[in-house]
């Protein structure tokens, strides 16, 4: 009888493709996944240490797993990705009921572990693969990254998956080392994939159906491979030559961009490739030079408006996204009013806000003290969201009685749950009920620039690409009316402002 596993993910999407990597292996070697934990044989926890409150879920998950564990002393408890490596060991003493630690740079050795646990029984010594700080950075490295490199030319791809979006990692690691980011730490360096291992992946996934790529990595834009005949692939390159060798992909992006390293020529390649969305996420995290010096970004805030100003010269439609950092050392009224202007100048698509929070093995908490309020943190946090809420609708309005192309994702969930209720739905921007006829419901998809387009519509949609014509806006969210699908070819979809002849 197969084992049952039971695996939750937390974090960023680079967390959700490990977790479907591992997911496959387990599956190759006798798993199938549950959703139920009670009845898991093998309970694992992929988790993310970028902040504490991501931290703190797991811990109360664990927590909750006390109980059972002393029931079921052959149950299979597992913390895997960065807080296993960040915590390591010292997890253990704090939850003595986890049996396995495997952090993000090990993965390739997760079935393993697993399976050496389980056969084990309840006995069983205590399994851990963790990059810890020199085995893996020293001479190592090249054998590990091979077969990390194994993990991921391992995934199953398969067309009963029938899913229409998909992540593809390009560069594993950060060597930006911001002082705040835990993330080079848990990551290890950045090391960058084979440009036809890539290319072979996003054809794969396209020959079975998949109709977005999302090329991941910590500081995307900063992919460079060098081969052996020194010859080199930049990340202009590589969006190039994708898009020429996989033209039945109809759109591909990729997350996340680092601003300094945002070169003409990878601009370029978005302009010229009409199947690359216009969208960048391109956190900005400050507006203020010297906070933006302490967290060791390496750019100023008039270096990021250059790089906004020239995306936008050669792109005038293009949609950008920032995350900002609330409450870093030091920050005061003066320098958080900086970042308000940012977002106002910047005019972002949306922000990620977030309160500083200090992280243990960071420059940032051993060399600065903590010494922004909690109060002052969340009202920040408060004024700044208000602010970008403000530029999100005023963007959103625009794009009123336009016609998008809208990758659709699914059903939208809060208005499903209305309508089982009542049969008839709330449109949100205007408070207006709506009958929905029989065959229809209301689904939700995605711009090119990554709005979020809700429409009626027949749940046989999802994974399609349709036309829908904006006739509302909020701030988050567009509303609009299913057009019917034309061929991709022969449409020209319009993105946030301006017709262009795209096929996205
Ligand atoms: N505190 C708060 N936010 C952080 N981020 C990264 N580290 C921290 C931290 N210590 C944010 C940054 C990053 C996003 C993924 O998380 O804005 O872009
Ligand atoms: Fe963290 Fe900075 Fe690397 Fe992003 S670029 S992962 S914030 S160290």
């Amino acid at each position: 009888m197969k084992r049952k596993l039971y695996l939750e993910t937390f974090g960023c999407q680079m967390n959700v493709l490990d977790s479907e990597l591992v997911l496959g292996q387990l599956r190759a070697h006798g798993y199938e996944s549950t959703e139920d934990r009670d009845r898991a044989d093998v309970i694992l926890y992929n988790t993310c240490s970028v902040r504490e409150h991501a931290e703190q879920k797991v811990w109360s998950r664990l927590g909750e797993l006390r109980p059972q564990k002393q029931q079921r002393p052959e149950l299979v408890i597992g913390v895997i990705g960065c807080m296993a490596e960040r915590d390591g060991v010292d997890l253990f003493r704090r939850y003595p009921h986890v049996d396995l630690l495997c952090g993000p740079g090990e993965l390739d050795k997760l079935t393993q572990l697993v399976h050496n646990a389980v056969v084990t029984g309840s006995d069983r010594p205590r399994q851990t693969a963790l990059m810890g700080s020199n085995t893996r950075r020293s001479a190592t490295l090249a054998a590990a990254e091979d077969n990390l490199e194994l993990l991921d030319l391992s995934r199953s791809i398969n067309s009963e998956d029938d899913v229409a979006q998909a992540y593809v990692r390009i560069t594993r690691g950060c060597n930006k080392f911001c002082s705040y980011c835990v993330v080079p730490y848990t990551r290890g360096p950045e090391v960058h994939r084979p440009p036809q291992n890539i290319i072979d992946e996003v054809k794969r996934l396209a020959d079975v159906g998949v109709r977005e790529v999302t090329l991941l990595g910590q500081t995307v834009n900063h992919y460079h491979f060098r081969h052996d005949d020194g010859r080199q692939t930049t990340f202009a390159q590589l969006l190039y030559d994708i898009h020429e060798a996989v033209p039945h992909l109809p759109r591909l992006r990729f997350v996340t961009s680092f601003p300094r390293d945002f070169t003409n020529e990878a601009l370029a390649a978005m302009r010229d490739c009409p199947r690359i969305c216009r969208y960048l996420h391109a956190p900005a995290q400050h507006g203020s030079d010297r906070i933006l010096k302490s967290m060791n970004r390496g750019y100023t805030a008039g270096q990021y408006y250059d790089f906004v100003d020239r995306a936008r010269e050669m792109m005038s439609d293009i949609s950008i996204a920032s995350d900002f950092i609330v409450g870093f050392p030091g920050e005061t009224e003066d320098d958080f009013e900086l970042t308000m202007e940012m977002v106002r100048r910047c005019r972002f698509k949306n922000s990620f806000i977030f309160k500083y929070s200090p992280r243990p093995g960071t420059v940032a908490i051993d060399r600065f003290v903590d010494d922004v309020s909690d109060a002052d943190k969340r009202s920040r946090n408060n004024r700044l969201l208000a602010v970008q809420q403000e530029v999100s609708e005023s963007i959103n309005r625009q794009m009123i009685d336009q016609t998008v192309r809208v990758l659709v994702e699914g059903e939208s969930k809060l208005v499903s749950r209305q309508a089982a209720n009542t049969g008839k739905v709330e449109l949100g921007w205007e408070k207006r009920p709506v009958a929905l006829a029989a065959d229809e419901t209301q689904m939700v998809g995605r711009t090119p620039g990554d709005q979020v387009v809700v429409f009626s519509g027949p749940l046989s949609l999802k994974g399609q690409l349709v036309d829908v014509r904006i006739n509302g806006a909020k701030n988050l969210t567009l509303f609009g009316e299913y057009c019917g699908s034309k061929s991709p070819r022969q449409t020209s979809s319009i993105t946030a402002g301006s017709t262009i002849a795209h096929s996205v």
